[in-house]
C-alpha cells in the first residue's frame, strides 16, 4: 500500500472531496462567510493548503468588493498548476513560507496534513503576523472522542462517505493509505480557539488575536 498523494490528483480533487466530505459545500461557504467578517477594505488574506482554489472561489465576491489581496499556498506542483480562483497561487511550503502581516489565513482541511512539530510552529508564526481585527480560520479533522462514542463519530464520518458514492473498498483504502501522513489535530494544538463547525471527526475554529486595547498599558 503506497502513502496517500495529492501529486497527479487535481483532476479529481474537487469531485473526490465533496464525495469524501458530504457536508465540504456547506463548511467551504461557512468558512467564506466567517472570513468576510474579517477582511477588511484592502485586506490581505491568506488560503492555506489552496488545491484547486475552492475556497478561493467562494471568496471571490468580498475580495472584488473590497478589493482585497488573496495569496494562495501549496506545495504540490500540480494543484498550483491547477489553480482556478483570485489572487495569486504560489508553490510553496506553509510551514517555512514568510508571511506578511495579515487580515486572515484559511487552512481548510491543511493542518492534518503537516508534520506535529511543523504545524504547531506554523500556528505560532500564523498568530504573530495575524493583524488586530483579523482571524485564523482553521477547519480540519480532529482527534476522535474518547471510548465508545469515538467509535460512534467515526462510523458516522464513514457512513456519509458510503452515502455520497464511496465504495467500501474506497474508503478503506483511502484510511490505509492516510496512515502517518493524515493526522487529525489535537485541540489543545490550536487553543485558544472557538469551534464554529462540527461534523462527527471534522471541526472548524475560529482563532483571533490577543487584543490589548490599550497597548501603552
Ligand atoms: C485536503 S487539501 C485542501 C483542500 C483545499 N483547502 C480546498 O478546500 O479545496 C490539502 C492541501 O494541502 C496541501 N498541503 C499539504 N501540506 C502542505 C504544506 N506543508 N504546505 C502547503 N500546502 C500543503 C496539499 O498539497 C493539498 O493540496
Amino acid at each position: 500500500m503506497t502513502d496517500w498523494t495529492f501529486r497527479g490528483f487535481e483532476g479529481a480533487f474537487d469531485a473526490h472531496v465533496r464525495e469524501q466530505l458530504p457536508w465540504y459545500e456547506l463548511a467551504s461557504d461557512a468558512a467564506a462567510l466567517i472570513a468576510r467578517h474579517y477582511i477588511p477594505k484592502g485586506g490581505l488574506v491568506y488560503d492555506i493548503g489552496c488545491s484547486t482554489g475552492n475556497v478561493g472561489r467562494a471568496l471571490a465576491g468580498v475580495l472584488e468588493e473590497r478589493q482585497a489581496q488573496l495569496i494562495a499556498l501549496d506545495e504540490c506542483p500540480d494543484m498550483v498548476r491547477a489553480y482556478q480562483a483570485p489572487g495569486t497561487a504560489i508553490c510553496a511550503d506553509a510551514a517555512t513560507f514568510d508571511y506578511q502581516p495579515f487580515d486572515v489565513a484559511i487552512l481548510f482541511l491543511t493542518l492534518m496534513f503537516l508534520p506535529v512539530s511543523q504545524r504547531l510552529k506554523l500556528l505560532a508564526h500564523l498568530r504573530a503576523s495575524l493583524k488586530p481585527g483579523g482571524c485564523i480560520v482553521v477547519f480540519d479533522k480532529s482527534v476522535t472522542a474518547p471510548g465508545y462514542e469515538g467509535t460512534v463519530l467515526a462510523r458516522l464520518t464513514w457512513h456519509n462517505k458510503l452515502q455520497s458514492g464511496a465504495t467500501p473498498h474506497d474508503v478503506a483504502e483511502k484510511e490505509m493509505k492516510l496512515i502517518g501522513v493524515q493526522r487529525p489535530i489535537d485541540r489543545r494544538e490550536i487553543d485558544p480557539a472557538i469551534e464554529v463547525f462540527r461534523f462527527a471527526d471534522f471541526g472548524g475554529w475560529i482563532i483571533t488575536p490577543e487584543i490589548n486595547p490599550c497597548p501603552s498599558a
